[in-house]
């Protein structure tokens, strides 16, 4: 068999994958993620597929062709400036996700606040707010224990420190000790057509549904933070665009000031805030 040198090859899969899941974008990376090479090295130098890479490749495409996230297959996924291991237990992060962590970051700098992640994941948002902010003391929960188990995973490799536990939304929190409560909720409604797109299909249900056509999460979040948050103690929870009037509506109903909808980099309002005056 001829030996092709790996760029060459990766063209040759981009004309055969050319319909499919597994775009160009995917393929490269699986081609640098099989030789663990950076991309640069890659285009600069010759490299080749050893013989019992092509069954790794084979495999990749066939489990990204049939609708897995690159994450999972990778194990990987970045997030803001930080790597975080992912499979298929938690929620692939999202870049729209980062919204928060430019409000919260743009909102408070290093004095020392109390910071809560609720349905932390991976623990993408609470170990990115780590990794900016060593003053703060944040914890992140959530009900899943796998999640909880790749979020202290996480925390280990990136060597950051955040309080991890188990919880199901704030039961477990004590009055008044927060500063700030983030959350990426689960707010799809079920049956949505959505939940059948490429790559969500194989994300955990539990991570993405929520009763009530998506709203039974977030009304529970952003009612039972007014409890948790000190006074002036503000929340920010991500939505889906087209929610953002009722949310707005939670935030009224449970007396909050300063209610605000902020847009993601897309132009779509993405995250509402609110604080407890
Ligand atoms: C949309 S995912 C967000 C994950 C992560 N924060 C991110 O942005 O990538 C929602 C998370 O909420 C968790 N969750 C769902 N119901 C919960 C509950 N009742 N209490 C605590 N966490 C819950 C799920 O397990 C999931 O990890």
């Amino acid at each position: 068999m001829t030996r092709l040198l790996a760029s060459e090859l990766l063209k040759e899969q981009i004309l055969i994958n050319n319909d499919t899941n597994c775009d160009r974008i995917d393929l490269e990376q699986i081609f640098l993620f099989i030789l663990n090479i950076t991309r640069s090295d890659f285009y600069s130098k010759s490299h080749y597929l050893r013989l019992e890479d092509y069954k790794k490749l084979g495999d990749m495409i066939t489990r990204r062709n049939d609708g897995e996230p690159l994450a999972y297959i990778l194990g990987k996924k970045g997030f803001w400036n930080i790597d975080l291991i992912i499979n298929e237990h938690v929620l692939v992060p999202r870049p729209e996700t980062e919204t928060i962590m430019e409000l919260v970051l743009s909102s408070y700098d290093q004095q020392s606040i109390k910071v809560l992640d609720a349905g932390t994941g991976s623990g993408a948002i609470a170990l990115a707010l780590a990794s900016e902010r060593i003053n703060w003391l944040i914890y992140a929960l959530d009900k899943s224990e796998n999640s909880i188990q790749i979020a202290i995973d996480n925390m280990i490799n990136l060597g950051l420190h955040v309080g991890f536990f188990r919880s199901d939304w704030l039961d477990s929190i004590q009055s008044s000790s927060l500063d700030v409560i983030v959350s990426n909720p689960p707010y799809i409604a079920a049956g949505d057509l959505r939940l059948k797109a490429d790559g969500v299909s194989k994300e955990p249900v539990e991570a993405l549904v929520s009763d009530n056509h998506g709203f039974a999460d977030l009304n529970k979040i952003i009612k039972d933070s007014f409890r948790c948050l000190v006074k002036g103690g503000r929340i920010f929870v991500e939505h889906s665009p087209e929610q953002s009037d009722l949310v707005e509506e939670f935030y009224k109903e449970s007396n909050y000031t300063a209610i605000e909808v902020h847009k993601d980099l897309n132009g779509d309002n993405r995250v509402s805030s609110g604080i407890k005056e």
